[in-house]
């Protein structure tokens, strides 16, 4: 199987999953719609809801992963704290039940990125924290840089990823077993996207498991005055 044909395969899988289980209850309702009590209908729509709603953002995931390789970023000079600050006080909305933390170095790296791609990067691995661990938990992000290197941390208490999936973890649609993993929607897609979008702004990432949760890690380049002379749009 080519590459192309494994991708088709996958997508269509993953959008087979929802809509079987869209049209599966949609046909109970029709058929059956007298003897169905209406705690049970509104449970049914609840659902159909849901399960649109991973739909589209499937479909939205994977729109960005076929541009994602062809796209041009715009790298300019940017300030990384203040790119983690305006994700945060997104996301802290959005996932009131953690506690979000910033612990930055306030000597304000700079590095050369696409700040609204870079922003992408944080949501992705601050969603992934709370996402993956219990209500109530810490998800910290921290910062630190030397004169080379700006290094960004996340940071979570929660169920943590063996080893053995180090590779697999940043694959196209890859999700792993563990016991949020099937509580919580989403599509594998996120870390492809995140490691894709990092090394296209010079960046590495990795992660390490603790003895409770796991450490995601970035480390980009320093802006310098000769970054300036570079072509400020990568392929
Ligand atoms: N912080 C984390 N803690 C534990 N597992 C994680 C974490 N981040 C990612 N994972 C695992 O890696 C898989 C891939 O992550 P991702 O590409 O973001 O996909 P998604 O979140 O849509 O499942 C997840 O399904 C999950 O099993
Ligand atoms: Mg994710």
């Amino acid at each position: 199987m080519t590459k192309q044909d494994d991708f088709i395969s996958t997508v269509s899988h993953e959008l087979r999953t929802p809509l079987t289980s869209i049209r599966g209850f949609a046909q109970t309702m029709l058929s059956s719609w007298d003897k169905i009590d209406d705690n049970s209908k509104k449970k049914f729509l609840e659902i159909i809801e849901q399960q649109s709603n991973r739909l589209i953002h499937l479909v939205e995931n994977i729109l960005s992963v076929t541009k994602i390789p062809n796209e041009d970023l715009v790298l300019k000079k940017t300030n990384i704290n203040t790119a983690i600050f305006s994700t945060v006080q997104i996301l802290k909305q959005k996932y009131n039940t953690h506690n979000i933390v910033i612990n930055s170095d306030k000597t304000n790296p700079e590095i050369y990125a696409d700040s609204e791609k870079l922003q992408q990067i944080f949501i992705n691995l601050i969603e992934n924290g709370c996402k993956y661990s219990e209500p109530q938990t810490t998800v910290t992000v921290n910062t630190k840089s030397d004169n080379q290197y700006v290094y960004i941390t996340v940071q979570d208490e929660g169920v943590g990823i063996s080893e053995e999936y180090a590779d697999k973890i940043f694959e196209k649609f890859s999700r792993i077993d563990n016991p949020l993993t099937s509580k919580t929607q989403g599509s594998g897609l996120g870390l492809y996207i995140t490691k894709t979008l990092t090394e296209k702004m010079n960046g590495e990432i990795s992660f390490k498991s603790l003895e409770k949760g796991t450490v995601f890690e970035l480390k980009f380049p320093q802006y310098n005055i000769e970054d300036h002379a570079k072509c400020s749009v990568t392929h």
